[in-house]
């Protein structure tokens, strides 16, 4: 029985939830979220959904209880409305912080013991706080990070080389956030490296990383949130550990080098992340990682 919840019912939420019951990834799908008329709402409209598809999905709202043995459980309760265009994603710690806490508190209660996917910004402390607070194997809990920021970077290099974005292979690593990086010695294009291509497309590889590192931002400043890439990155993780794919992934994990929760490398089956692996870095890239990771750690003191 593939069973998924959601906590955190908003426009990433429900876009979760949407893209799963769309696809039948799930037999049963809990939603939770604090706000008891949105959340009634959301079940409804879903279950009449689910009136229509040609697969069964058992839709509803529940509580932290209802998720005690949900194979994936997948947070994305923030407070987006904190953050002003062109800000931090750490503006919403602080609000954030104490919900995590008590949703963690909640799993770990009620005896969660499967693979915890976090989309609460800012992702990679917000990760941490939570393996903290489910008390849950580091394995067994993993943030989006910058699987979504690797997708935002292959549509960029597909943009300016007319090719789909899936025959892009590369990283973006470090924080989902301001200090993220273009690992382009990780980016490979039919074959060819960007540096193969700068000259002869006159590539200008910051101004694509750019477009990539801000692409959140300039989603959020049209319509004040992101919700369809950020879902989809998170439900094709969800996928990976259902399906126990061992494929790998950048996704946010505790990662010893930095002792902290960062973006780098690893394999995602059954329980979460099965195994991790080094990229073979230039000696930039490895201090711009190094640089990711200290700025997440002072933005932790600077935002609590
Ligand atoms: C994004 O970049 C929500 O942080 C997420 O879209």
């Amino acid at each position: 029985m593939r069973k998924i919840g959601i906590v955190g019912i908003g426009h990433v939420g429900a876009t979760v939830a949407h893209i799963i019951i769309a696809q039948g990834l799930a037999d049963e799908l809990v939603l939770v979220d604090k706000n008891p008329n949105k959340l009634a709402a959301e079940e409804l409209d879903f279950r009449d959904a689910a009136s229509l598809l040609d697969h069964h999905v058992y839709v509803h709202a529940g509580t932290a209880k209802d998720l005690a043995d949900a194979e994936v459980v997948i947070s994305a309760l923030g407070h987006i409305e904190l953050i002003e265009p062109g800000g931090d994603r750490f503006t919403e710690l602080k609000a954030n912080t104490p919900e995590v806490q008590q949703v963690g508190a909640d799993l770990q209660y009620v005896g969660f013991n499967g693979v915890l996917i976090v989309i609460s910004n800012p992702v990679d402390v917000i990760t941490g706080i939570y393996q903290k607070a489910t008390g849950l194997p580091a394995n067994q809990v993993f943030g989006t990070g910058t699987y979504l920021d690797t997708a935002r970077l292959k549509r960029a290099l597909g943009d300016a080389l007319h090719v789909d974005p899936r025959s892009i292979n590369g990283y973006m690593l470090g924080e989902h956030g301001n200090s993220q990086f273009a690992a382009w010695s990780t980016v490979n294009i039919l074959g060819k490296t960007a540096e193969d291509l700068v000259s002869y497309y006159n590539l200008d590889l910051d101004q694509v990383a750019e477009a990539a590192r801000i692409g959140g931002f300039t989603v959020f400043d049209g319509k004040k949130y992101t919700n369809f890439a950020i879902a989809h990155a998170a439900v094709s993780l969800a996928q990976l550990v259902l399906s126990d794919a061992h494929k790998e992934a950048i996704v946010s994990h505790y990662d010893d080098r930095f002792n902290g929760y960062i973006s780098t490398p690893a394999v995602i089956g059954r329980n979460g992340i099965s195994a991790e692996f080094d990229l073979p870095l230039t000696d930039d890239e490895k201090a711009l990682l190094q640089k990711s990771a200290d700025a997440i750690a002072e933005n932790t003191k600077a935002y609590l």
